[in-house]
Formats: structure tokens, sequence, C-alpha cells
């Protein structure tokens, strides 16, 4: 088993409370949302039709995609509520000094898109 790598990918002040950010990591997007202080990090591609994530709306842990309206926890990654029906990805997150570090190894695999 290999040790996580992480990457800087932000500043904490980039990432204010219900504010989806987009990042990526040798080609991979990422999103970052920001649920009571803590940084959660997911795969910023819908699983539904490769909507971008950063591009909705974020309550409080839930991220609702602008295309269709799937909603997903950005703590686990988890679908909350349809058309979408497969998870996200998940990322390990870090934060060090006022910077936000993302492991880009994801948890699951991207049931639509290669990375
Ligand atoms: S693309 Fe996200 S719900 Fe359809």
């Amino acid at each position: 088993m290999t040790s996580p790598t992480f990457v800087e990918v932000a500043e904490l002040a980039d990432v204010p409370p219900e504010t989806p950010v987009r990042v990526e990591v040798d080609g991979t997007p990422i999103c970052l949302v920001n649920v009571d202080g803590t940084i959660h990090a997911v795969h910023d591609v819908c699983t539904h039709a490769m909507q971008s994530l950063a591009d909705g709306w974020v309550d409080h842990d839930r991220l609702e995609c602008p295309r269709h309206g799937a909603v997903f926890s950005v703590i686990t990654g988890e679908v909350l509520t349809p058309p979408a029906s497969a998870p996200l990805p998940t990322f390990g997150v870090a934060v060090k000094d006022g910077r936000i570090l993302v492991d880009p190894t994801p948890n699951r695999a991207h049931p639509l898109y290669d990375n």
C-alpha cells in the first residue's frame, strides 16, 4: 500500500462555505467544498451526464448538479437525489498553513470518466 501524495491546489481563503470550487490535479477535475470549515473533495464531473459540479449549488454538505438536479453528498460522494445513480469518487484532503492539499487518488472509479 502506498502513502498518499498530497498536492497543493488552493488557498483555504479561496474556498468559502456554500461555494464549490473546481481545481485540477494531473488532469483530474476535482470540486472542493467547505462544510463548516472542513474542506471536502469530490470528482467534479457529475456521474449522470458529464456536467461540471462546480457550476452547481451547495447547501451545507449537499452539492446539486446544475444540469438535471442530481444531489450528491460531498462527504461520502453518495447520490442523495436522482437522476444520477452512481456515486462520485472522493479524495483525501489536508489543510496546512492555510493551504489546501489533495491526494488525487480517488476512493472509487468514476463510472463515466477515466480519472
Ligand atoms: S448531468 Fe448532473 S444530473 Fe444530469
